[in-house]
């Protein structure tokens, strides 16, 4: 196991970067990759360890990929999948479970796709995956005729991994589907999409309010039957012809990580960092928003489309003045939680430094994500000096402008969001600071302590203690 030790940021951080490329675009790329007409070559694909869990489970359904430029730094690669078409997956291969490392948008999306097959599969996970609530995707493919099924969940009304998925019988086939959410997710919208493709009959998803909407512009692009307002989206197949071209696509840098150079900008007084090639989706920038209200964040220099996905440079400037003053509080609620909700862990650190109390509400969903994003923040916060009091759906921030944080040693319980958002706390603090077993952050940023060191600040991959 690996630590980072942080030492206090002692000049101003500067250069210009790329973030690796967005996780979520790239799992769905290889989806639907996988389900094309032929090879689709993909560009800038991260290989962090997510995107590399999707690769390997479409291995073992039978599609294969090369890899024809390796990774560089913060460029990602060149991989070309071999699409099999929409009905060319093969059960997996030795009848092996198919394993989903750390990602829960790998195992909510297979769900969906896979319930839809003449074929059985098993989705496995880590120890921490497998603690995820599974229900919201497994019961509604249950309710359009799939067999699926988790296990019952040790204390809560609910299913975790593994998932166990019985074939569609012959003759057999999904039917119509129409799911209001109570909490926006992606991941369940994107899951009854998928199915959706073989069902027999509509597929409606409405949310509260729109979720990250990769899947739906991939499937649009592709000439796939969609109709969307608002925050509702349909999926009629009656008519379409069931192929997928095959295509190219370069994958956009992820804002999600360009949200940890933002902050890291924005906290260290005289900053100025430039972010090449990010995705700014709008159903992603809600950290943006929060971020400009609180007297910081990034200018968005547009760059044009790149798939069906808007990009832009960043530019970053310190929020702070010389004493280290000048962000101050915001609430983080409502619609800017379902456009940010994996921002808010790098949210509470703008937080701690700023003048005024943050008040974050709507984001009980961060309590069953990689850890208990609330539970973990706050015990952060509080080791680096900072109070921090957990609300049911949120927490209350008292901000410390211009203060110098305690040095600390604290745990990213497996959480790659929570390493990376102690690691820019340390940046502000009086001493070194220890981040305990950070190789999670593998998982969405490799390279990360890397990049920062680029930039100006030390950060040392130790082993643990
Ligand atoms: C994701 C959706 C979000 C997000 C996750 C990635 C996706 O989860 O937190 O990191 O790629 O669809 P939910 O849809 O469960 O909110």
């Amino acid at each position: 196991m690996t630590d980072f030790l942080v030492h206090p940021a002692s000049a101003p951080l500067r250069g210009v970067v790329r973030v690796p490329s967005d996780k979520s675009i790239g799992h769905r790329a290889v989806i639907l990759g996988a389900l094309a007409e032929g090879p689709c070559v993909l560009r800038r694909f991260s290989f962090g360890e997510d995107n590399v869990s999707t690769l390997a489970c479409f291995g073992a359904l039978g599609v294969r990929h090369e890899i024809l430029e390796e990774a560089k730094g913060g460029r990602g690669g060149t991989i070309r999948v071999h699409g099999v078409g929409l009905f060319g997956l093969t059960a997996p291969r030795d009848g092996k479970p198919l394993d989903c490392g750390n990602s829960g948008t790998t195992m909510r999306l297979l769900s969906g796709l896979l319930a839809a097959q003449n074929f059985g599969s098993v989705l496995v996970g880590d120890a921490s995956l497998s603690k995820r609530p599974m229900r919201r995707v497994l019961g509604p493919l249950r309710d359009r005729g799939a067999h699926c099924r988790g296990q019952q969940h040790p204390t809560k009304d609910d299913e975790t991994a593994p998932i166990r998925i019985a074939p569609l019988i012959e003759g057999e086939n999904l039917g119509p589907a129409t799911l209001r959410l109570k909490v926006p997710s992606a991941q369940v919208k994107s899951a009854m999409l998928l199915s959706g493709l073989y069902a027999h009959g509509t597929t409606v998803v409405e949310e509260p309010t729109l979720s990250r909407d990769h899947t739906e512009r991939m499937l649009e692009e592709a000439g796939v039957p969609l109709r969307r307002l608002g925050s509702i989206v349909m999926l009629d197949p009656a008519g379409w012809s069931g192929k997928i071209p095959a295509f190219e696509l370069e994958v956009p840098g992820d804002l999600s990580a360009a949200a940890f150079v933002i902050v890291a900008g924005n906290i260290v007084p005289d900053s100025v960092l430039r972010v090449v090639d990010v995705g700014v989706n709008p159903t992603r920038t809600g950290a943006l928003d929060v971020l400009r209200a609180m007297g910081g964040g990034a200018q968005v220099v547009p760059k044009g489309e790149r798939g069906a996905e808007p990009v832009g440079t960043l530019e970053i400037s310190s929020g702070l003045d010389a004493e280290g003053e000048g962000l101050t509080a915001t609430p983080i609620g409502g619609e800017l939680v379902a456009r940010g909700i994996d921002e808010i862990p790098v949210l509470c650190v703008a937080a701690a430094l700023a003048k005024g109390t943050t008040v974050i509400r709507d984001a009980q969903e961060l309590r069953v994500k990689e850890s208990d994003r609330l539970a973990t923040m706050a015990s952060v916060l509080r080791a680096f000096g900072v109070t921090a009091r957990e609300l049911p759906d949120g927490l209350e921030i008292d901000g410390r402008p211009g203060a110098t944080l305690r040095a600390a040693t604290v745990a990213s319980e497996g959480d790659h969001r929570i390493a990376m958002s102690a690691a820019l706390l340390a940046l502000r603090a009086d001493g070194p600071s220890r981040v305990r077993d950070v190789d999670c952050v593998a998982t969405s940023f490799p390279g990360f302590a890397k990049m920062l060191c680029d930039l100006g600040a030390r950060v040392e991959e130790v082993p643990s203690e």
